[in-house]
Formats: structure tokens, sequence, C-alpha cells
């Protein structure tokens, strides 16, 4: 990985394409606190890596996406060290939601506490047909403290994640594309082909014009309406400044495929 090593996060680049592996698979890929700073260098090396287009995260081994926060460690924490726990998993998911290209959460197995947490700081989730997603911490006595409590309430309202949050029930696939959790639910062996296939496509889009759809669509959404219209105004505006607008626009009249340079 670069010039940094790291014992449980993999990443592995494919020409556009970014693939972050969380890989504990002893320990179903559970977040220590190792985990969240080696997980936290590998974004700032995508982030810095100028070619790259989109990235994939998921989780390494047959079983688990994330099986969630290492309980382990968190066991016998003070609030004070509890609170530099959840410190610091907010910093990192919210390095993770902030990227300036796509995430693709590819869930391949159990995405459970701060795993499911992990997937909701990506874009949107793709789900194997073995994915497993809950909010369980009611069953440890703790809630979620890497903003599921938040990011889920925002995605699904209030009153399912009331739901998932309060009983810590876990769902499968399914159940989770029909709340709207998952976008697609794939077999075990497709699940990655198709995050690839979806973040290739990505990648041959205008990347400033992705980026800023993603910039807009965050920010937006904490803006009241008027303000958020504002801004999109403002970027759509900004982008005809760019060489890909004009070249994208003019290889349509010209009927001939864009080369975007990112530009
Ligand atoms: N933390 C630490 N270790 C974990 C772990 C976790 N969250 N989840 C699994 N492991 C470890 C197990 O301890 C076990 O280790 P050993 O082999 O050394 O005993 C290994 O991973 C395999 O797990 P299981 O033997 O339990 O596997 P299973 O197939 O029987 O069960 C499971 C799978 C249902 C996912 C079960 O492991 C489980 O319930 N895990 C905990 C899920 C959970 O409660 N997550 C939320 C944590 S709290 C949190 O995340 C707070 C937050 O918001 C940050």
């Amino acid at each position: 990985m670069g010039a940094m090593t790291a014992e449980f996060i993999k990443l592995e680049l494919d020409g556009p394409v970014a693939t972050v592996t969380i890989d504990r698979p002893k320990a179903l890929n559970a977040l220590n606190s190792q985990v969240l700073h080696e997980l936290d260098a590998a974004l700032a090396e995508v982030a810095a890596h100028r070619a790259l287009r989109a990235m994939i995260l998921t989780g390494g081994g047959e079983k688990a996406f994330v099986a969630g926060g290492d309980i382990a460690e968190m066991a016998g924490m003070t609030p004070q060290q509890a609170l530099a726990f959840s410190s610091l998993g907010h910093r990192v998911l919210g390095a993770l939601e902030q990227l300036p290209i796509p995430v693709i959460a590819a869930v391949n197995g159990f995405a459970l506490g701060g795993g499911c947490e992990v997937a909701l700081a990506c874009d949107f989730i793709y789900a194997s047909e073995k994915a497993k997603f809950g909010l369980p911490e009611v069953t440890l006595a703790v809630i979620p403290g890497f903003g599921g409590t938040q990011r889920l309430t925002r995605l699904l309202g209030r009153a399912r994640a009331k739901e998932l949050i309060f009983t810590g029930d876990l769902i499968d696939a399914a159940k989770a594309k029909e709340l709207g959790l998952a976008l697609e639910v794939l077999a075990p062996d497709k699940l990655m082909p198709f995050c690839k296939d979806v973040a290739q496509k990505i990648a041959k889009r205008g990347p400033l014009g992705v980026m800023q759809a993603k910039r807009v669509i965050a920010h937006g959404a904490d803006l009241p309406l008027a303000d958020a219209n504002e801004l999109e105004q403002q970027a759509f505006a900004a982008l005809f400044g760019s060489g890909d607008q004009r070249e994208g626009m003019k290889a349509f009249v010209e009927k001939r495929p864009a080369t975007f340079s990112g530009s």
C-alpha cells in the first residue's frame, strides 16, 4: 500500500478505481483503534491520489463486512476513553463521507454496529445475499457511537431507525433493500464485479461534475431548501469554467465520445 504499511487495511488500485478492504477476518473485521487509524491513513492516500475517480470499500474474508467496533477493546473503557474512541470513529467516518470521489460500500457479510455505520458513511450500499445489517448496540447496553443514530435516521427516517436501534435486530439483505438501506442485492460472487462495473462507469463521467454533485448533495442536505438550491446554482455555474465542460458538450455536438481530463 504505497509507502505505508498496514496490518489490517488493504488498498488496491485498478486504474481510476481504488478498492479498500478492511481485513481482520479473525475478528470479523471488527474496528479497534489500530484498524481505524490504518483506515484513516488509507483514506488520506486515496484522497491525495489525483488519478482516482471512485472507491469501493469492502470486508476481508468470507463472513463479514465489519462486525462492529471491537467489543474486547471497548469492554473496559472509561467514559473518557469511550469518548475518545467515539471521536476517532466519527473523525475517520467523517473523512470517509467527505472523500471527494464517490465511495461504494460492497457489503459482503455482517455489517453490524460500527460496521453498519461505516457502510452508512459511504455514498451508497450494494449487498451480497449473505449480508446482514443491524445496530445491535443496545444488546450491549450502549448505543451506536460512530454516527449510526444520525446517519441511519437521515437515510431511513426516524421510525425505521428507531425500530432497528431499539430492538437491535439484524435484518437480511432483502429487507435492507426494501428499506432503502442497500440499493441492490447480488449473489456473493457477483457483488465485487457489480461494484467494479458501477465504479468504472462513474470513473468515465466528468470527474469535476461527479465531485460537485457529491459535494452539493452532502452540503445541501443540511441547509434550508432555498440555500441548498443556491448552492446547486453556484456549483453548476462554476463547472462552466472547466475544460471538461467544453469537451463534454463539444463531444456531444460532434457525436463522439468525450475525453475528460479532470480540469
Ligand atoms: N468485536 C470484537 N470481536 C468480534 C466482534 C466485535 N464486534 N465480532 C466478532 N468478533 C470476534 C469474535 O469474538 C470471535 O473471536 P474468537 O474467534 O477469538 O472467539 C470471532 O470474531 C468470530 O466471531 P463469532 O465466533 O462470534 O462468529 P459467529 O459466526 O458465531 O457470530 C456474529 C457472528 C453474529 C457477527 C457475532 O460475532 C456477533 O454478534 N458479533 C458482535 C456484533 C456486535 O454486537 N456489533 C456491535 C458492536 S458495538 C459497536 O459497534 C459500537 C459502535 O457503534 C462503535
